[in-house]
């Protein structure tokens, strides 16, 4: 009998490559899902077939290909068996995501935790979420070597969450039903690793210059969560706006995504920011209802993807 788990992508309001060096972070869930349908099968074999990327392997004891793009589903698949002491035969794996790879909408960490469910769901048993974060944090490990968990963390719990690596998150008491986020792509690809590796060789090298821009983004972030809290999207719009300062300082942004967010604040939107690694990618604008459509179409002008979205309060299910 095949089942059905997803989990959501998610966006980062504040302070992406800042949380890797342990600074607070804000980030939302999306309501793009990454969808995954899984069954037994009578082989020894685990097949992973990913419909978005249109790639399908075989991984087996002894015949683990750890550089296809899906071992990192694999190894989440094999570690959530492990967990429930499972030896299994086989399994089909299939993905289907709404998500965008590689955008930094954290389509991975979803993947790999709705990757998690669907076992779950299978064998009907459960794990709890800090589990369940916890591998899918392993499996993100493999595709961008240092990641910081925020990705594995709001695609477990949904919602939106304040996260610091070295003590966890915490999820904000929110209502976001008078704005909508919108996420427009540069349409120009980047590697999130790469990306990582670039800023910290520039913090060490200009280590008394960056260590104040790191503070300021703990500050940012802790005023943004405020700011949520209260609903006070304005203020949240214009911390956003800092925080774009601060990412174009660190030397990821560019003139493409400049334009975007640019577009974006001219056409009525609070805030508009880099989401993610950047370097390309997409970047987030925050609305009231009443002004998005004009953003959206706005940005529609200078980007073929545009997303409008709402914060989705469910995690994985
Ligand atoms: O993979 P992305 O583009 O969502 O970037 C993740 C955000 C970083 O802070 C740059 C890295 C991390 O692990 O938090």
């Amino acid at each position: 009998m095949s089942v059905s788990a997803s989990a959501p992508g998610k966006a980062i309001l504040i302070g992406e490559h800042f949380v890797v060096e342990n600074q607070p972070a804000i980030a939302i869930a999306i309501n793009l899902r990454a969808h995954v349908t899984a069954r037994e099968s009578k082989n020894d074999k685990i097949l992973i077939f990913s419909k978005n990327l249109g790639i399908k392997d075989y991984f087996s004891e002894g015949n683990i290909n750890i550089k296809s793009p899906l071992y990192p589903i694999y190894y989440a698949a094999k570690e959530a068996l492990k967990s429930l002491n499972i030896e299994t035969s086989g399994l089909e794996i299939i993905i289907d995501s709404e998500i965008p790879p590689s955008a930094g909408m954290g389509s991975s960490a979803a993947v790999s935790v709705a990757t998690i469910g669907a076992i779950l769901k299978i064998y009907r048993r459960e794990l709890n979420k800090e589990k369940i974060s916890k591998i899918a944090y392993k499996a993100e490990e493999i595709v961008h070597g240092k990641p910081s968990g925020i990705d594995n963390t709001i695609s477990t719990y949904g919602g939106s969450i304040i996260f610091r690596k070295s003590e966890g998150f915490l999820k904000l008491i929110s209502n976001f039903s008078d704005v909508k986020v919108i996420l427009a792509d540069s349409e120009i690809s980047r590697n999130t690793g790469n990306l990582v590796r670039k800023v910290l060789r520039l913090k060490n090298k200009y280590e008394r210059i960056f260590d104040p821009l790191y503070y300021s983004a703990g500050h940012l972030a802790i005023e943004a969560a405020k700011a949520i809290e209260n609903m006070d999207f304005e203020r949240l719009g214009e911390l956003m706006n800092i925080n774009h300062g601060l990412l174009s300082a660190i030397g990821v942004s560019n003139r493409k995504l400049e334009e975007l967010v640019y577009v974006a604040r001219e056409n009525g939107a609070l805030g508009a920011k880099i989401t993610g690694a950047g370097g390309g990618g997409f970047i987030v604008a925050l609305c009231y209802k009443k002004d998005y459509e004009n953003v959206f179409k706005a940005l529609k002008k200078v980007s073929n993807r545009v997303f409008v979205c709402d914060i989705s309060d469910k995690g994985i299910i």
